[in-house]
């Protein structure tokens, strides 16, 4: 049966007293399941801890929806990746859309950022996807080459073993309008078989996952292309219940 990496990407969402009952409800749904799938709630960094405290040991895990380039020293408001390292974070997001759009987070950055959280053995997910307009002109697989080439040419050919890569179609984010399935099986096999032709060996060990307004209506949809190998929700996790439902889909 094949694994899948599920992640709960709240964004900016989220409260103390949403906390407990999320928790409580998804230790519930996995109590019932296999837990072969892997489970990852990343929410905003504040509420990190909270969670930790709560988790006592499930197999769920924690992830951080960014981490700066500096371990330490005088940058206000940044996050350290050797505290989130502290507090039990294993995946860490980067390159997010709305950071790449928001925050200028260009790809020399994320190329710091995925090495470093590679060296200090937390699990990077390297978001990459295309604008409509890239899709429209047939200039997604072109993007998505830019944003794999700069890691492959600072860090090596090897550079994404043990990693994982989130396809997220920027049309699809947010939007309600999940691409289709079929579309993105086909984007996935060409993310890996780009990958292999620069190290064969990374795609035993790399995970490419989906995000892209899913939810427990479309998620079946998506587990069952065999390059899909989990989702990043952002939305319809929020909802412990429609999160635990595209747990339960995922088995
Ligand atoms: O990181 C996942 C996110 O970008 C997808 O958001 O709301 O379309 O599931 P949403």
């Amino acid at each position: 049966m094949k694994k899948h990496l599920l992640v709960a990407n709240w964004k900016l969402n989220g409260s103390i007293k949403m906390i407990s009952q999320y928790i409580k409800c998804v230790k519930s749904c996995l109590s019932v399941l296999s837990k072969k799938n892997i489970i990852v709630i990343a929410p905003p960094t504040i509420y990190l801890s909270e969670i930790y405290k709560n988790l006592n040991n499930i197999d769920i895990f924690l992830g951080a929806q960014n981490v700066d380039i500096n371990l330490k020293g005088a940058f206000t408001g940044e996050t350290s990746i050797l505290m989130l390292r502290d507090i039990g974070v294993k995946y860490v997001i980067i390159g997010h859309s709305e950071r790449r759009l928001l925050h200028n987070e260009t790809n020399d950055i994320l190329v710091k950022k995925f090495d470093l959280i590679k060296k200090l053995n937390l699990i990077p997910i390297l978001c990459i996807g295309e604008i409509e307009k890239n899709k429209n002109y047939n200039q997604t697989t072109k993007i998505l080459i830019e944003q794999l080439n700069c890691m492959f040419q600072v860090l090596g050919k090897s550079v994404f073993r043990n990693t994982v890569i989130a396809y997220e179609p920027i049309w699809a984010i947010g939007t309600g309008l999940s691409a289709d399935p079929k579309y993105v099986q086909f984007i996935h096999k060409f993310i890996k078989d780009y990958i292999a032709q620069h190290d064969p060996t990374s795609i035993k060990n790399i995970i490419v996952q989906y995000g892209g307004s899913i939810n427990a209506i479309n998620a079946e949809e998506f587990i069952k292309e065999p390059d899909i190998d989990g989702l990043l929700i952002g939305s319809a996790s929020l909802d412990s219940k429609e999160f635990c439902k595209i747990i339960a889909i995922a088995e």
